[in-house]
């Protein structure tokens, strides 16, 4: 098989609060997905379910307690923006998968017939961070990028510590000091990487690429093999 990349993209990123912003980066996003797929690359995209799936998870929370029914609202969520990057990049003709898939097999075996597979969630228990690790895993990925909303990871939290630092390189047990190992969060809760995905990325012996995927040639950088603006972890 031609070289498979293997993509988080956070929730967040499809919908910056102003709608300029958002074709911008939609734009740039088809533009990229365009040239990796005419240059013969695979691509498997993760697609977080971002404010639908807070949005729905806090519609439910008051009612439903069961953890697990919670996070099938979340799944939802992430298969809404899945199936939204989906039709975007089918509609100017790139060769997708015209099915979301449900589980890492079935997204492997459509990497095999197709340059680009866009997908969600598979089951409860994990974020698409986890499910991007597992993928990424399993069609032998050099790194699984996690493109988020912030710009590296940081020494400490830094919504709450003014004098937290960015990370530019670490190795898998130092993010798994900072985020946790194997605990999964809470339905619809957030971290720079899901502790689910860093055990699965350990097990795995599997780098990570944390960037801000806001800004789309970060992204490119990193599929490119290049020095990229953000937190390359070493397995
Ligand atoms: P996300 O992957 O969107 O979580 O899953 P996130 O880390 O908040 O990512 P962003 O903010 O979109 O970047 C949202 C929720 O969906 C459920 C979990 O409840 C998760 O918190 N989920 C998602 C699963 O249970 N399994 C999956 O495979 C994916």
């Amino acid at each position: 098989m031609s070289t498979v990349h293997v993509v988080a993209l956070g929730g967040s990123l499809l919908r910056p609060e102003e709608a300029e912003a958002r074709s911008l980066w939609m734009g740039r996003l088809r533009q990229l997905m365009v040239h990796l797929e005419g240059n013969g690359r695979r691509v498997g995209l993760v697609v977080g379910g971002g404010l639908p799936a807070r949005e729905g998870i806090e519609l439910a929370s008051s009612s439903v307690t069961d953890t697990h029914r919670l996070d099938q609202i979340g799944i939802a969520a992430t298969r809404l923006n899945a199936t939204i990057l989906q039709q975007l990049l089918l509609e100017i003709g790139c060769d997708v998968a015209s099915t979301i898939p449900h589980t890492i097999d079935e997204a492997r075996a459509l990497l095999e017939a197709h340059h680009i597979v866009v997908m969600g969630g598979t089951v409860p228990g994990h974020t698409t961070d986890t499910v991007a690790v597992k993928l990424a895993a399993a069609v032998h990925a050099r790194h699984c990028i996690i493109a988020t909303n912030v710009a590296h990871v940081y020494s400490k939290d830094p919504r709450h510590h003014d004098d937290a630092e960015a990370i530019h390189e670490m190795t898998l047990e130092e993010l798994g000091a900072i985020t946790g190992v194997g605990t999964p969060l809470e339905p619809g809760a957030s971290a720079v990487v899901d502790p689910v995905a860093v055990g699965v990325a350990i097990e795995a012996g599997l780098d990570l690429a944390v960037l801000d995927g806001r800004d789309i040639a970060r992204l490119d950088d990193a599929l490119e093999g290049n020095l990229f603006e953000g937190t390359i972890i070493k397995a």
